[in-house]
């Protein structure tokens, strides 16, 4: 089963083409992702207007670059799916639309993927893990700790109550000068830094629920800069290297109380799976292995280009979902909101479900 796969919820225009056969790992035909980084730089972070137009420039040639270095033409493809949410709705318009025109010229079925959903599943294409597994999704938008027991069922065990990891980072790097996006510059700077040099929060540490807050870091880390201002290049380093320690600490007591609260209801999973562009952190997939290894459970984390946003991955839940007779109509309306526990699944079909019984 091939199916085309369209991304564009953010500041990534990608495409992609991936194979779906039985059970088991996908195979990735095509991967192109256009990052408009560049094009909001200027602004400290996305600004969606100028998104919305990036991805009417470049979709459709980004596309057909996607079944270009696949060698396909549209024809042979069984599907197309786009992320229809969440994100910044201008965007999501222009992904959803080509994905509706294609899917009604060549008549093939369309999927509407949930953003989150495909960061969720993007662990059975690279290692085809079987259900239940523990999810830990850390984008620049959320921060969560999902059960996914099946496609279209995930529960949310734990949350951010304020800010997501990876726009904590943002904010970071922001504060210190180091421009956008911040994650991967906050992470580069740490590297050469005192981790111990600033005694900074770890919120919500201890609670049995999973859930994460990350304000009071992000204030007592603004706190510390400005007591010691103007910052010289080891003050910049140091305070990047405690703020990333603070968060791997925080990550570390968090993830311990969701695969708790995951045992406790379901049992053991199959394994701990890490999605999402904070997942793309070295010091963070070293604290993720540890917490798999006290839990006896593996740990599957997507390369980095599969962790922050793709194509592949909007392919392959497209594929996932086609394969269980997932479609979606082609009025299927784009969201700016869709939170991943509100996805529907087989179960959430009776009538096609009932008709087969009957
Ligand atoms: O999943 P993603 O590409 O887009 C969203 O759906 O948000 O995640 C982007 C987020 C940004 O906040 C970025 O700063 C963060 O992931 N990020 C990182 C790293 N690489 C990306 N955070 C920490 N360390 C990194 N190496
Ligand atoms: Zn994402």
């Amino acid at each position: 089963m091939l199916v085309l796969g369209i991304e564009t919820t953010c500041d990534e225009t990608a495409a992609a083409v991936v194979e779906r056969s039985g059970e088991g790992p996908g195979k990735i035909l095509s991967n192109v992702v256009f990052s408009q980084v560049s094009e909001h730089a200027a602004f400290g972070g996305v600004v969606p207007e100028i998104a919305a137009r990036a991805h009417v420039d470049a979709l459709d040639h980004i596309v057909t670059k996607a079944l270009a270095d696949a060698s396909l033409t549209v024809r042979d493809i069984d599907g197309v799916a786009a992320a229809a949410g969440p994100g910044l709705i201008g965007g999501v318009i222009v992904g959803l639309t080509t994905a509706k025109a294609i899917a009604m010229v060549e008549n093939k079925p369309l999927m509407a993927v949930n953003h989150l959903e495909a960061h969720a599943l993007t662990a059975r294409l690279v290692a085809g893990i079987p259900f239940p597994y523990c999810l830990f999704l850390a984008s620049g938008g959320h921060t969560q700790i999902v059960a996914v027991r099946g496609i279209g069922d995930y529960t949310l065990l734990g949350t951010t109550q304020d800010d997501a990891i990876g726009e904590a980072f943002d904010k970071t790097a922001k504060l210190l000068g180091l421009g956008y996006p911040g994650g991967p510059q906050v992470e580069k700077e740490a590297t050469r830094g005192n981790a111990t040099r600033f005694a900074l929060p770890r919120p919500m540490h201890g609670r049995a629920e999973p859930d994460f807050s990350l304000s009071g870091l992000k204030t007592a880390l603004r706190l510390e800069a400005q007591k010691i201002a103007p910052l010289n290049d080891q003050d910049v380093v140091d305070l990047c290297a405690s703020f990333q320690q603070a968060v791997v600490e925080l990550i570390q007591d968090r993830l311990r109380a969701g695969m708790k609260l995951f045992r406790a209801r379901y049992g053991v999973p199959t394994a701990l799976v890490a999605a999402g562009g904070v997942a793309a952190n070295e010091a963070i997939r070293k604290v993720l292995q540890r917490v798999a290894f006290e839990g006896g459970v593996k740990l599957v984390v997507p390369p980095g280009e599969l962790c922050t946003d793709n194509g592949a991955m909007i392919a392959w839940a497209g594929a996932e979902r086609l394969a269980l007779g997932l479609t979606d109509p082609l009025d299927f309306a784009p969201r700016a909101r869709w939170p991943l526990d509100e996805v529907a699944g087989p179960q959430t079909k009776p009538a096609r479900v009932a008709q087969q019984g009957a």
